[in-house]
């Protein structure tokens, strides 16, 4: 069938995926897989903020939405704690974000209080329930082979015209640095508005490098201010403002 995706996989439940048995093997049809660029999977869920859909709340902003495995679970408390005390970061960036969890928003509310206390800052964003694990699959944040119930450490930076920018998953056992999430998106806005790109362990004001596709003679308008050639294909320059 035209457009149809067939993926070898283990059976967890059918949920509301189609599997079919070709020769010994099943094979999961129709999973829509995101990628960088695709368009985020827009959805309507409850969250502790009320009824969201989110193509509609991201509104002309720039999106972080992240998954955690389960609620009153360690790493999670940590992340969502950290997360919320530099949520003035995300602001200032002209970034939303939102959580995941697949247990209920009523257990999500109880959570927080344990978050708050523990962690010193009030969960400040919304936390989507996802007990029905609707939009967990529709962005293939559960990895059958790690757990068949709980979700991956996924995050996903989405740009204003909705398309995923960056697409991370860390295990279960592993709290995100985000950090570095704050670094990518400067890096992803600093690139969306100049036609250059960010070098290795580039922090915000670094040097920067000419996009490949610049030719010399482009560069020339580009960046009056000039760069340093160190190969044909390594131009430097500093950050332009
Ligand atoms: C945690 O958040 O601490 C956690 C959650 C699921 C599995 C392992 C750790």
């Amino acid at each position: 069938m035209a457009g149809t995706k067939l993926f070898p996989t283990k059976v967890v439940g059918f949920r509301e995926f189609t599997h079919i048995l070709i020769e010994d093997t099943y094979f999961k049809e129709n999973i829509m897989t995101v990628r960088l660029g695709d368009t985020a999977p827009d959805f309507t869920a409850e969250t502790t903020q009320g009824t969201i859909n989110f193509h509609e709340w991201l509104g002309d902003s720039w999106g972080v939405l992240f998954s955690h495995p389960k609620d009153f679970t360690p790493v999670c408390t940590t992340e969502l704690g950290y997360v919320a005390r530099i949520k003035p970061d995300f602001d200032k960036r002209n970034v939303k974000v939102i959580g995941l969890s697949v247990d209920p928003v009523d257990s999500h509310v109880k959570w927080e209080a344990d978050i708050a206390e523990t962690q010193g800052t009030p969960v400040n964003f919304p936390m989507i329930g996802d007990g029905d694990k609707k939009v967990s699959d529709l962005y293939e944040m559960i990895h059958p082979n790690a757990s068949d119930t709980m979700t991956v450490r996924s995050v996903f930076v989405i740009g204003p015209d909705k398309k995923i920018k960056l697409s991370l998953t860390y295990p279960a056992s592993t709290g995100r640095n985000f950090d570095e999430i704050l670094r990518v998106i400067d890096s992803l806005q600093l690139t969306a508005k100049f036609k250059v790109a960010t070098p290795a362990n580039w922090v915000n004001g670094g040097d920067v490098i000419i996009g490949a596709a610049v030719s010399d003679e482009d560069a020339k308008t580009l960046f009056p201010q000039g760069w340093k050639t160190v190969k044909p294909y390594l131009r430097v320059l500093a950050q332009p403002k």
